[in-house]
């Protein structure tokens, strides 16, 4: 019988996460599918429900439902509870575990492209605080970094993330980049400033070391305004593609038993299906 994946969210219809799934599926030879699925907030339940009666294999979740999901889950992993997010499900024996790839996807799209980013692993400065920063400052953390800034447009949300998450977090507003900019080597973007091209107002990256490299986990467009300013003064960039194939290989790998292989035809297909 064909083993049935998904990957559920409001909207859905952005979602690249198909194509990739499809991409192994068939490269793999594999008897499977994974569908788009667009789920109302209201819904969810529902939905969990239909998985934990045997519909699906699993899949993936995607925003707005990433930290509700948590609650339907049956079991989570350690690490999806420290951030307090899954993206990934898989049934067995009609339980429902939740896990969280993204955190996993972040790290190792800096490990392939910049294998010496985290050799310092003193400070960095992480720009949000909403739901896509969790997972990666959980991951900052996990590496060992002594000194984590989360600036944020507002303050008080980044307070908030800070208390939660337990560590070497401290909050600032956007303003305090200046001041706080050549400390850090590293720079990650959360924030959906820099999708479709916006790009942030009065950001001074001159402000970093030289050494510092900027990653931005939007992938729309692959070179965001952040990462195009930051290219333009001579600082390492890595685009945040690679997070999201890199998340893809674990949830791909639980449901469908074999692991797939992020090759650059992959990537390719990916790039050309964001390219504007
Ligand atoms: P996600 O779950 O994708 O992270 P989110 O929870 O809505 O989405 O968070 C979006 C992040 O982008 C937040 O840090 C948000 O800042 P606020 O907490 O101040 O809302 C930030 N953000 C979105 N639009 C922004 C803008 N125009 N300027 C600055 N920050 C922005």
């Amino acid at each position: 019988m064909t083993t049935k994946a998904f990957v559920i969210g409001h909207p859905i219809a952005h979602s690249k996460s198909p194509l990739i799934h499809e991409y192994w599926l068939k490269a793999l030879e594999i008897d499977g599918s994974y569908e788009a699925i667009d789920v109302l907030p209201d819904d969810l339940g529902r939905f969990f429900e239909r998985m934990r009666q045997g519909a699906f294999i699993g899949g993936n979740v995607t925003i707005p439902h990433k930290q509700t999901a948590l609650q339907f889950c049956d079991t989570v992993a350690e690490v999806a509870r420290r951030i307090g997010a899954i993206n990934t499900v898989q049934v067995q024996d009609g339980q429902i575990h939740g896990s969280n790839t993204d955190m996993i996807g972040f790290l190792a799209n800096l490990d392939g492209k910049a294998p010496d980013w985290d050799t310092q692993k003193r400070t960095c400065m992480v720009l949000g605080a909403g739901g896509a920063a969790r997972a990666v400052l959980v991951a900052l953390h996990d590496r060992g970094f002594e000194n984590i800034y989360v600036l944020n447009r507002t303050l008080e949300t980044a307070q908030r993330l800070c208390a939660e998450l337990k560590g070497p977090f401290h909050a600032h507003a956007l303003a305090d980049f200046a001041k706080l900019a050549a400390e850090c080597t590293l720079l990650v973007n959360t924030t959906s400033i820099g999708m479709h091209g916006t790009a942030f107002a009065g950001l001074d990256l001159s402000k970093l070391p030289a050494s510092a490299l900027v990653t931005d986990i939007v992938y729309t467009p692959l070179q965001t305004p952040l990462l195009r300013a930051a290219t333009a003064i001579g600082l390492q960039t890595v685009d945040g593609l690679g997070m999201l194939l890199h998340q893809a290989v674990p949830g791909f790998e639980g449901w469908f038993g074999q692991r797939p292989r992020i090759t650059p035809d992959l990537r390719a297909l990916v790039e050309k299906a964001i390219a504007p």
